[in-house]
């Protein structure tokens, strides 16, 4: 795969959005959308990827942050974005080839990425078009074919007649191109009268026109082809990329009660054998190990591991925390920068106060403590092995509580237990 490079268009504004993020950065099930082809584009094995970047620039490349950008300093349509890109692959002569994808056609799948590269090397087309078959396809390239069935060219809707319009066969924006001719051509494209834009898609006429062949690779699963253009785009594109992340953990041996009542995070880790209940929000970067009950209500947020057997009820927000094998966290508490160790148990409404207006501190609760119910442990404050608290108790800052001891009260206070005479 090193002659094949990938170009990414992300400096569109994405009007239709109305919205002051850049229409690619908008997070498709907690990732956002230009994350997805970029690993999409990385597991079909290419290295090299250009993204061309405009509309807010340094937010996009912000996000993009080892991948090579190149700016369209005036958002002059995806014929002239791609020319962006010119300078840099024209310079790496073992690129002989060049995937262009629109920077929101996130759902796209290496399967097909694969097929299409596939296609365009047995064929030694110019280029590789990337279909599908979609009702009421509005908003999208239709693909006109000639009497042969080859593709002749690509109409714009707006651009296109009633005839046209009823085609259903659309322009899902990937293409494979040979890298000379696709530069070759760009040069020659004229601005598209009604929207003073360079439109990639006229290459296709021009190919055809030359006798250089147009292939294609056409799809009836217009789901993955989803081009985010609007609010609604988005809704629906959520809806598939939540739907393959539920299948990917079920497929681990988890057990999700009611998907359709589930938040799953893309890039969620979950063992086997765990149920997760309805109303679960569990964000990015959240590792759950095997046997463990979570929900429902629950939340869980960036920075959460949790190891096995453990048991999270309703309620219950946990952030930038390790729950210890076998502990239990039942009902209504919030655990942020803590570690906790096996066997605890974490009574209902026990609240870890770790931010303190300026800054966030840790909290340490080692193996078999007890925390009584109503407990605040206000942070850094450790509670050592098998220790207890009182219910209600306030154990305060750096108060650490030691192994085998029980606090209670506010502040709360070691508990000593009288001697009998
Ligand atoms: C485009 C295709 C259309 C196809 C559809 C598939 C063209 C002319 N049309 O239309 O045939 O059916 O995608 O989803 O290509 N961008 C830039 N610079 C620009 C303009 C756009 O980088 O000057 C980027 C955008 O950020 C976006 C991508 O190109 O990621 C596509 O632009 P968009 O406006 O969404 O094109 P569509 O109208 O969807
Ligand atoms: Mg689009």
């Amino acid at each position: 795969m090193s002659n094949i490079a990938a170009i990414i268009l992300a400096a569109g504004e994405g009007t239709r959005m109305k919205s002051s993020l850049p229409k690619v950065l908008h997070p498709v099930c907690g990732k956002p959308m230009l994350q997805y082809l970029v690993n999409t584009i990385r597991s079909a094995g290419i290295k090299k990827i250009v993204a061309v970047v405009g509309h807010k620039a340094g937010l996009v490349r912000d996000t993009l942050k080892d991948i090579k950008c190149v700016t369209q300093p005036e958002l002059l349509g995806t014929g002239d974005a791609v020319l962006k890109a010119k300078t840099v692959l024209m310079k790496d002569k073992k690129i002989n080839t060049v995937l262009v994808l629109c920077g929101d056609v996130c759902l796209v799948t290496t399967e097909t990425l694969s097929a299409i590269i596939d296609r365009h090397v047995s064929t030694r087309a110019g280029c590789t078009l990337l279909t599908a078959y979609m009702k009421n396809p509005t908003g999208y390239g239709r693909i006109v074919r000639n009497s042969n069935n080859r593709i002749a060219r690509i109409i714009e809707e707006l651009d296109a007649s009633i005839y046209e319009k009823v085609i259903e066969e659309i322009n899902v924006g990937v293409y494979c191109f040979n890298k000379e001719i696709l530069f070759e051509c760009l040069g020659k494209i004229k601005p598209n009268q009604r929207k003073k834009e360079y439109y990639l898609t006229d290459i296709i006429e021009l190919l055809a026109k030359s006798s250089i062949p147009v292939e294609s690779v056409t799809s009836n699963d217009s789901e993955e082809f989803l081009g985010v253009n609007t609010r609604e785009d988005l809704n629906k594109v959520e809806q598939v990329a939540r739907r393959r992340a539920l299948d990917k953990i079920t497929l681990k041996g988890v057990t999700v009660i009611d998907p359709y009542n589930t938040y799953i995070s893309e890039d969620v880790i979950i063992d086997k054998d765990t149920i997760i209940y309805p109303y679960t929000f569990i964000e990015n970067d959240v590792t759950i190990g095997s046997n463990c009950s979570i929900g429902p209500f629950a939340r869980l947020r960036p920075g959460t591991l949790i190891e096995d057997g453990v048991s999270i009820g309703n309620f219950v927000e946990i952030v930038r925390s390790r729950i210890g094998n076998s502990t239990k966290v039942h009902h209504q508490c919030y655990i942020g920068d803590t570690v906790i160790g096996r066997n605890v148990n974490i009574g209902a409404g026990t609240i870890v106060a770790n931010y303190d207006g300026k800054n966030k501190h840790k909290t340490i609760i080692e193996d078999n403590a007890f925390i009584g119910t109503g407990t605040i442990l206000v942070a850094p404050v450790r509670i050592g092995k098998g220790a207890r608290t009182g219910a209600g108790s306030v154990v305060t800052k750096n108060h650490n509580v030691p192994a085998g001891k029980t606090v209670v009260g506010v502040p709360a206070r070691i508990l000593k237990i009288k001697k009998e005479r």
